[in-house]
């Protein structure tokens, strides 16, 4: 067990590897997905167990939309079925502490999602124990061009001066305001990159890489990238 003290507070998650886990297996690459979103239930519940107040998961990124149709519509089908599930779950999901948070554009998903999320988020308890942030249609740049494009229109319009442009004010802008940035960044499936994800909020992140693929990653994966995580000597630039 580690002490809670050196948990991280924020623990991003790109959940890849779920193609290469069903190919090994002769199986179509949408059973990997089918088994990767099992995974995330259960990392998702281990996390809360233990006691991180955050999470987040990268499910879908802005460049997956050049992937057949057919898996997309499979990997839709799989966050419908999650936002079903969850809102018959609700009972034991508020008992638990999940808060529930999408960041990315929705807007472009299927209406059903998309209301089935907002509705999901306005109905989150007042107080949670830990966060899940599921990332769908997100890409870090894009996140960046929307709070840009947010900034230049208060500039425009008067109501923020110039000069008053700061770090923060991004921040805030960001899908993720409010939260904490993440102290780790696991990434699963033996590549090292981050592919889009969490671009402004990473600049301090430590890193988890491991070979293994997200369909078989358990908890004792998750432990180790948090007693790895729990011996990192960070600096922030200090001494
Ligand atoms: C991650 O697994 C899931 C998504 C990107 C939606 P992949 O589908 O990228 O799996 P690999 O990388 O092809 O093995
Ligand atoms: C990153 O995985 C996106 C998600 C896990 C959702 P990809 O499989 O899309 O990343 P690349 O293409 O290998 O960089
Ligand atoms: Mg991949």
């Amino acid at each position: 067990m580690i002490d809670k003290s050196l948990l991280p507070q924020h623990v991003g998650v790109i959940m890849d590897g779920n193609g290469r886990w069903a190919k090994k297996r002769g199986l179509p690459r949408t059973e990997g997905h089918r088994r990767g979103a099992e995974v995330f239930r259960a990392i998702s519940t281990y996390a809360s167990d233990i006691g991180i107040p955050y999470m987040t998961f990268y499910a879908f990124s802005t460049e997956n939309w050049k992937r057949p149709e057919q898996e997309i519509s499979v990997i839709m089908d799989l966050f419908r079925n999650f936002l079903h599930e969850a809102q018959d779950r609700r009972a034991e999901n508020e008992e638990r502490g999940f808060r529930f948070r999408f960041i990315g554009d929705l807007t472009v998903l299927p209406e059903d999602i998309r209301s089935l999320a907002e509705y999901m988020e306005q109905n989150n308890p007042e107080r949670g124990r830990t966060t899940v942030n599921v990332a769908v249609n997100y890409g870090g740049r894009s996140e960046l061009v929307r709070a840009v494009r947010e900034v230049a229109s208060r500039v425009q319009s008067g109501s923020l001066a110039l000069s008053d442009v700061s770090e923060k004010t991004v921040s805030d802008l960001l899908y993720t305001s409010g939260q904490p940035d993440p102290d780790l960044i696991i990434r699963p499936s033996g590549e090292f990159r981050l592919s889009n994800f969490l671009t402004w909020q990473s600049a301090y992140s430590e890193f988890w890489f491991s070979d293994v693929l997200w369909p078989d990653f358990t908890t004792d994966d998750f432990d180790r990238a948090l007693e790895d995580f729990a011996r990192r000597n960070r600096r922030f630039g200090g001494i």
